[in-house]
């Protein structure tokens, strides 16, 4: 299962935004949705793109550079499942936001 990893207080990812944080060197960028933490990996198989920055409707990310989409909840594409990011499970723990350094 990984060791989890506090990446955040809760209160600096508001709700409906996204964070790049650093897990163990890797990059990942944690969403908060809906009152849940979602972590995938920041950057975009494409080209790089920075997903964090991506924009974010129901639980799908759009790249913000040139509109690939992925699964918040698990880093698939929708459009083309061979398309997607790690995932990395998250626990929240008080007001923290822990992410494992271990993709699922
Ligand atoms: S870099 Fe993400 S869609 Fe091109």
């Amino acid at each position: 299962m990984g060791k989890f990893v506090k990446v955040a207080a809760r209160s600096e990812i508001a709700p409906g935004t996204a964070k790049k944080v650093e897990v163990n060197g890797k990059e990942v960028a944690v969403f908060h949705i809906d009152g849940r933490f979602y972590a995938i990996g920041e950057t975009c198989p494409h080209r790089g793109g920075p997903l964090s920055e991506g924009t974010v409707e129901e639980k799908v990310v759009t790249c913000p550079w040139h509109g690939w989409q992925f699964d918040v909840t698990d880093g698939v594409s929708p459009v083309n499942p061979a398309a997607k990011v790690d995932c990395y499970p998250v626990k929240l723990e008080g007001d923290d936001v822990t992410v494992s350094d271990t993709s699922v």
